[in-house]
């Protein structure tokens, strides 16, 4: 056994100790653990070609995957369609989100539809009685739903092959261990081995497994890069604690795109479905404001409604900040500067805060252009009309750039009542009972806001 010090933030390998890690610069993440130098010493390889299974490519033919769904609409589409036979997904998200009581909702769906096969739910953090308690107050009670408080792999593994079950959740990965390996359980070693392990076990039994990952303090989870790498899926539950909006989006996908994402409401009886977001991500009382600009953007393959909110006020005593809530804020920041280099407006001395509605975050650039014009709104307290879309990504010239489906969503637009569609001149098309306003550069909105 050799002792050597790992980064628990990103991984790195040091012999000696040091206060700041040498890759990622984290202060204080390096922890002592073992390594064990006798492991993967194995001399046992395939010494002719015809012991390899060798094939060109077409001759090997397509798979199928075959999927289960658990007609949680939500959560299927982010999974590419339902859950990969044989795959392993890793579910992250800070504690207390709802990890456990989405997996558990999904598990009874699972149950209902897959009346045959045995799912494993299997929990190092909570007590049987615990997770039957819950399960059962989000009305969930069957035979086929095998609950257990086990932490150790070793056992785990034992249990798979006696069980044989379709269906695996192992609840959290920061509580199972493997009892060959030297270092505490949420290490960077252990988690890796225990992932890498999994999978094995996954593959080689054709599980479908469910692995959830809390995340830590940085926003990722313990030792990220070593376990993205590894496993099919990883999708991340998001959301504000103190709101009850919840967000799942795919981050890596084997099995299907990775731009999907699924809302959820938390109440009382666990997890509800948000089948209709617009309603959610616009304001309810529609009174003539500055500020409120409206935008329509692409989620994978569903079309939102996004309403945004800026407030520009003058900062007499120090230099203005840049404050946002849903959306990236180093985005926001360059857009504030695209502002003031194409339409000279000096706003160095305001404060700006934006706001997207409804606690969810989004990502598409798409919403660059409803940004800028509910700044410029807020600043010149200019009311923007209230039937008008904002859409198109910014670049840094201030040219409004080309939308994709374009006509598929401005078609949806007129269906939701409005009236006009503001966008780049690269957008081809006319589109019924939607007024187009086509514009090359920022410098044109002036002709909306003054
Ligand atoms: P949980 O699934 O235990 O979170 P995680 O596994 O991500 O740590 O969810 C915990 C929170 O969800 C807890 O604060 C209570 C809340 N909750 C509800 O509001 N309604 C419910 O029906 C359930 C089961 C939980
Ligand atoms: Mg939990």
């Amino acid at each position: 056994m050799k002792k050597i010090y790992v980064c628990q933030t990103c991984s790195f390998e040091a012999r000696k100790w040091h206060g700041k890690c040498p890759s990622c610069n984290d202060w204080n993440s390096l922890e002592e653990e073992l390594q064990d130098q006798k492991k993967s010493k194995s001399n046992k390889h395939k010494s002719e070609l015809a012991e390899f299974d060798i094939r060109p490519i077409s001759l090997i033919p397509s798979e199928n995957f075959l999927r289960y769904l658990t007609m949680i609409k939500e959560f299927d589409r982010v999974l590419g369609g339902g859950i990969a036979k044989g795959s392993l997904t890793l579910l992250g998200g800070q504690p207390g989100i709802g990890k456990s009581t989405l997996l558990m909702q999904a598990c009874g769906q699972l149950a209902k539809l897959h009346p045959c096969k045995k799912i494993l739910y299997i929990s190092g953090e909570e007590s049987v009685a615990q997770i039957a308690d819950r399960a059962r107050r989000m009305g969930i009670s069957n035979e086929n739903i095998i609950i257990l408080n086990e932490r150790t792999l070793e056992n785990i593994k034992i249990i798979l092959s006696k069980l044989k079950p379709t269906f695996l959740i192992i609840d959290s990965i920061q509580t199972t261990y493997s009892q060959e390996i030297q270092s505490i359980p949420g290490s960077i070693n252990q988690v890796r081995e225990v992932t890498y392990q999994l999978m094995n076990e996954t593959k080689a039994q054709e599980i479908s497994t469910f692995v959830i990952g809390h995340i830590n303090k940085e926003g990722s989870l313990a030792g990220p890069k070593t376990l993205e790498h590894m496993v099919d899926t990883v999708i991340y539950f998001e959301g504000e604690k103190s709101g009850d909006l919840r967000t799942l989006r795919a981050i890596k996908n084997r099995f299907g795109p990775t731009s999907e994402i699924g809302l959820f409401m938390m109440n009382k009886e666990g997890l509800s479905q948000v089948l209709n977001p617009s309603e959610i991500l616009m304001s309810d009382h529609h009174e003539e404001v500055s500020g409120r600009a409206i935008s329509c953007v692409n989620e994978g393959s569903r079309v939102l409604l996004v309403e945004v909110q800026s407030l520009v006020i003058e900062n007499k005593f120090s230099s203005g900040r840049r404050i946002s809530q849903g959306y990236d804020v180093t985005r926001l920041s360059m857009l504030v500067a695209i502002i003031e280099k194409n339409l000279e407006i000096p706003l160095a001395t305001f404060d700006i805060y934006t706001n997207i509605i409804g606690e969810v975050k989004i990502k598409a650039r798409d919403l660059d252009l409803a940004i800028i014009a509910s700044i410029l709104s807020s600043y010149k307290k200019i009311i923007l009309p209230r039937k008008s879309i904002f859409i198109g990504e910014v670049g840094l010239a201030g040219e409004i750039r080309k939308v994709k489906n374009f006509k598929d969503r401005a078609k949806e637009l007129s269906s939701f009542g409005y009236e006009e569609l503001i966008s780049s001149n690269k957008n081809e098309g006319d589109i019924e009972g939607i007024q187009l306003k086509k514009m090359g550069k920022i410098e044109s909105l002036i002709s909306i806001t003054g």
